[in-house]
């Protein structure tokens, strides 16, 4: 590896221009708009990129803050990154003399350490930090870590740093999960691409965004497979090649302005974006009284006429794929306070995501936590606007929702959380009618 590049053992945060969505709620969304790629479909491919020196294309890619991050993380390990036209990403990891991902990308986004499998895989060695842990919060990546272990790998963890090594190419293997992890089934997929033999995942993750990027990787002319609905078998290549690849659509995005329809009373049309991965949202949906159809590239949900305390009181629990998505939690809690009567929601993945609801409280909603994973929502509510603060990407999401419900000017603080994972958020909110605008703290509009 290069050693000229200077590396920095401290880090500053750097600072984050403060903006904030200014939203006038209390009227119904209604109209047509087209769902974005899926993020966490396409964070990860950019990295599967890595693993070939041909040039890859992507289109569908969403235009957010997390994949100009990722863009920027491989532009430092000199891979070639283009971006010939809106959505469209041309990756060439043909020069890459660089094989450290600092502190500063894993601060911004936790897929970075969806590196280490690839890198370790064609490279033989890979110094990447840890993006859990205190500095940003308890999310764990012994997961990953074990995987990389089990094909071969020597990792030793040394001031917030896994120095990874293989012996020559990693060694296929059987890796058993002792629970469902999506970013470590994908870190172990990409790994096993290049690995000498046959690799077993089990539990493998079952999110679409994974099966994607199984697409993805067959184009590259990787030997990957899910056999059965929880397992994926790999047998690794020496070379991979380029390949093009448009993102599916974003679930999460998706089912965020699905809610919005029901939650404001309104119409909304997604196109671009079908049910098929919907499922378990569909349901909750219906069983909150919400209409929704679907049909092939559209989805549909009509709330008019629910009249206040229309939505019926659903009890929800998150869960791997196929069950509802963590991701999706916050967004229907906040259609649950719309709910006539009380619902219980069990937030299964992440021990703190239900912490943000201190937020939503202070716009009226009424919510018991009974421990960390778990809440009463005592619906109905009537939400008054407030001033509250974002602390996380699908939380700022649902703050919004909040705001378009309620009455009156919400202003809602840490805006830059919202633009890591949603495209265009306040022109698609516009479209739809709603009264939404971005301003740097202190009222001016942002650049
Ligand atoms: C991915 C998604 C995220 C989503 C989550 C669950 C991306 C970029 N992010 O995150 O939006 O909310 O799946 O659907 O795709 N865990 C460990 N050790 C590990 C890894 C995970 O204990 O090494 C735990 C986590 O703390 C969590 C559970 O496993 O409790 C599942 O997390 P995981 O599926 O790994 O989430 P991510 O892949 O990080």
């Amino acid at each position: 590896m290069a050693d000229a590049r200077p590396f920095h053992w401290e880090y500053d945060a750097p600072a984050v221009a403060p903006e904030r969505f200014l939203v006038t709620g209390g009227s119904p969304l209604e109209g047509t708009i087209r769902v974005s790629g899926a993020k966490n479909a396409a964070l990860k491919m950019l990295a599967a990129a890595t693993l070939t020196g041909e040039r890859c294309r992507f289109t569908n890619v969403p235009e957010i803050e997390d994949v100009r991050a990722m863009t920027e993380t491989l532009s430092d390990l000199g891979v070639v990154v283009d971006h010939p036209a809106p959505n469209t990403y041309e990756v060439s990891a043909g020069d890459v003399d660089w094989l450290f991902v600092p502190l500063e990308a894993a601060a911004k986004m936790r897929a970075s350490f969806m590196l280490l499998g690839p890198l370790l895989s064609r490279f033989g060695e890979v110094v990447i930090s840890n993006p859990g842990g205190d500095r940003i919060g308890r999310r764990p990546v012994d997961l990953h870590v074990d995987a990389m272990r089990a094909l071969g790998a020597t990792i030793d963890y040394r001031y917030g740093y896994y120095y990874a090594k293989s012996n020559g190419r990693l060694r296929g293997s059987e890796i058993r999960f002792p629970i469902v992890s999506v970013m470590g089934t994908e870190n172990a997929m990409l790994a096993a691409t290049l690995a000498d033999g046959q690799t077993v995942i089990r539990p493998a993750a079952q999110e679409p965004e994974v099966d994607d990027l199984i697409a993805f990787l067959q184009k590259m002319g990787a030997d990957v497979e899910r056999t059965y609905p929880d397992t994926i078998e790999v047998n690794g290549k020496r070379r991979l090649r380029g390949a093009e690849h448009s993102v599916m659509p974003d679930r999460i995005e998706a089912g965020t302005f699905a809610i919005a329809a029901g939650v404001t009373g309104g119409h909304v049309i997604l196109e671009g974006t079908d049910c098929d991965t919907m499922n378990a949202l569909v349901e909750v949906m219906g069983n909150a009284g919400l209409s929704v159809s679907c049909g092939p590239g559209r989805m549909e949900v009509d709330a008019r006429g629910l009249g206040p305390g229309g939505i019926k009181p659903v009890d929800v629990e998150t869960g791997p794929y196929p069950a509802l998505a963590t991701d999706i939690q916050p967004p229907t809690t906040v259609l649950l306070t719309q709910a006539n009567g009380d619902s219980k929601v069990h937030e299964a993945i992440f021990e703190d995501r239900l912490e943000w609801t201190g937020e939503l409280a202070k716009m009226g909603a009424r919510i018991d936590l009974n421990g960390p994973q778990r809440a009463i929502i005592h619906g109905p509510s009537k939400l008054h606007a407030a001033t509250v603060e974002i602390s996380d990407l699908r939380a700022g999401a649902s703050l919004i929702l909040a705001a378009l419900a309620a009455k009156g000017t919400s202003s809602i603080g840490g805006a830059h959380h919202v633009r890591r994972g949603y495209e265009n958020i306040e022109r698609k909110f516009l479209d739809l009618g709603a009264r939404i605008e971005r301003v740097q703290e202190g009222g001016s509009k942002p650049a």
